[in-house]
C-alpha cells in the first residue's frame, strides 16, 4: 500500500485530504499539531480505520518528523498544515511566521536529512498574488501579499522554490482559491454564516461585501490536489481555480436564500450586519486557471449552488461539529459573536 502523509489533517482542507485519499487505496499519515483550528469532530471515526496513522506533532519538531519518514518511507507529503486565519494573522503574526515559515522550513529540512526521493506537494493559495483588480493571475503572475498570513504563504512557497532549485528536493506547488464544504473552522464565511442563521443571529459582513472571491468546494480540490501529486511537472506551481466568483454579500444572500428554501424557522435577527472593515482587506482574488485545465485535464465539477446546498445541509444535520468548538473561539477579532 501506498503511504502519504497530510500535515495539517485534523483541520477542514487537510481532513478532507486525508479520507479522500483513504478512499483512493493510500496509507494516510496525518501529522497535525491540534491548534485551534483543529476539531476532533473532523477526524472522529479514523482512529479505527487501520490505514491511518496520527501523530500529534508540530512541523517544527524536525527529529520527529525525520523519524516517521524513516519508518514509513512515504512516497508523498501534501503539506497543508499552516495558520490560516488573516484576522488572526493581523493580531498574532508571530505564529503564522512559526507554523508557516519556519515549519515549512523544517519540513523541508527533515525531507533533506531523510535523504531519499519523496514527493512534495506544497498547498498555497491565491492570497499570495494580493489584489487582483482585473483580469485573473495566472501562474507567472507576480507574488504580492498584502496580509501577514498570505505574507508568510509567499514566504514558505519562495523556500519551497529554493529547496526545488538548490537542493533538487521534487515539489511542486498549488495555489488554490477559497474553500467551503465540511469541516471548516466556523470563523470562516461560509460556516460562520451558516452557524448564524441556524442560530438565529445577524450576518456579519466587512465593509461593505463588495470585497471578491473566488470559490471552490473542498472536494474539488482535494481531487486537484491528488491529480497533481500524480501528474503534475516538479517545480512547477499550478493554480486551483473554479472561475466562480462571488462578493461577500453575495454569498450572504445566497446562503439566506438557501435557509429559506429549507423553510429553516429564521426571525428578524438574521439580517446581514455590516461591520468595520479589516485592514489590508483585499478587493478581489482571481486565478486564471487555462493550465491544470490544459496541461492536466481538470476542472472543478461542483457547481456553487449544489456545494453551497449540500454545505448547508452538512452543518445542519452535524451540529456536533459546531458544539465541538470551545465557545471562547467564537469570538472573532472585532469582538464579534460568530
Ligand atoms: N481554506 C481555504 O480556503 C484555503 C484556500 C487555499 C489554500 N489553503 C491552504 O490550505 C491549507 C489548509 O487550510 P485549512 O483551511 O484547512 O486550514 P485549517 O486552519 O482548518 O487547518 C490547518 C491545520 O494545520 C494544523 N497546524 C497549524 N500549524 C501547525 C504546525 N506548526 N504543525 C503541525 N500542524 C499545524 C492545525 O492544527 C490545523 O489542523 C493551508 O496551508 C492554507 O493556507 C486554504
Amino acid at each position: 500500500m501506498k503511504k502519504v502523509i497530510v500535515t495539517g489533517g485534523s483541520g477542514f482542507i487537510g481532513s478532507n485530504l486525508v479520507k479522500y485519499l483513504l478512499k483512493k487505496k493510500y496509507f494516510v499519515i496525518n501529522i497535525d499539531s491540534l491548534k485551534y483550528s483543529a476539531n476532533p469532530y473532523n477526524t472522529k471515526n479514523l482512529s479505527t480505520n487501520k490505514n491511518y496513522i496520527f501523530f500529534k506533532l508540530d512541523l517544527n519538531n524536525k527529529n520527529k518528523i525525520l523519524k516517521i519518514l524513516k519508518r514509513y518511507k512515504p512516497i508523498g507529503i501534501f503539506n497543508l498544515a499552516a495558520e490560516t486565519h488573516v484576522d488572526r494573522s493581523i493580531d498574532t503574526p508571530y505564529n503564522f511566521i512559526h507554523s508557516n515559515i519556519l515549519g515549512t522550513y523544517n519540513l523541508l529540512e527533515s525531507i533533506l536529512a531523510f535523504k531519499k526521493k519523496i514527493k512534495l506537494i506544497h498547498i498555497s493559495t491565491d492570497e499570495v498574488y494580493g489584489d487582483v483588480i482585473k483580469g485573473r493571475s495566472d501562474e507567472k503572475y507576480p507574488y504580492n501579499p498584502s496580509s501577514p498570513y498570505s505574507s508568510t504563504k509567499a514566504s514558505s512557497d519562495h523556500l519551497v522554490k529554493a529547496y526545488v532549485k538548490t537542493y533538487k528536493i521534487p515539489a511542486i506547488i498549488t495555489n488554490c482559491c477559497n474553500n467551503y464544504g465540511p469541516n471548516q473552522f466556523p470563523e470562516k464565511l461560509i460556516p460562520k454564516l451558516i452557524y448564524n442563521i441556524i442560530k438565529n443571529k445577524p450576518l456579519p459582513i466587512y465593509g461593505k461585501g463588495k470585497n471578491s472571491r473566488e470559490w471552490m468546494h473542498v472536494h474539488d480540490h482535494c481531487e486537484a490536489l491528488l491529480l497533481i501529486f500524480l501528474k503534475g511537472k516538479i517545480g512547477e506551481n499550478y493554480n486551483i481555480g473554479s472561475g466562480i466568483n462571488l462578493k461577500n454579500i453575495d454569498i450572504a444572500k445566497k446562503l439566506l436564500k438557501i435557509a429559506k428554501n429549507k423553510y429553516l424557522n429564521i426571525n428578524g435577527n438574521v439580517k446581514i450586519k455590516f461591520v468595520k472593515d479589516r485592514p489590508g482587506h483585499d478587493i478581489r482574488y482571481a486565478l486564471n486557471n487555462n493550465k491544470i485545465k490544459r496541461k492536466l485535464g481538470w476542472k472543478s465539477k461542483i457547481t456553487l449552488e449544489k456545494g453551497l446546498d449540500q454545505t448547508f445541509n452538512w452543518y445542519l444535520n452535524n451540529e456536533n461539529f459546531f458544539k465541538s468548538v470551545p465557545k471562547k473561539l467564537y469570538v472573532n477579532r472585532l469582538g464579534l459573536k460568530i
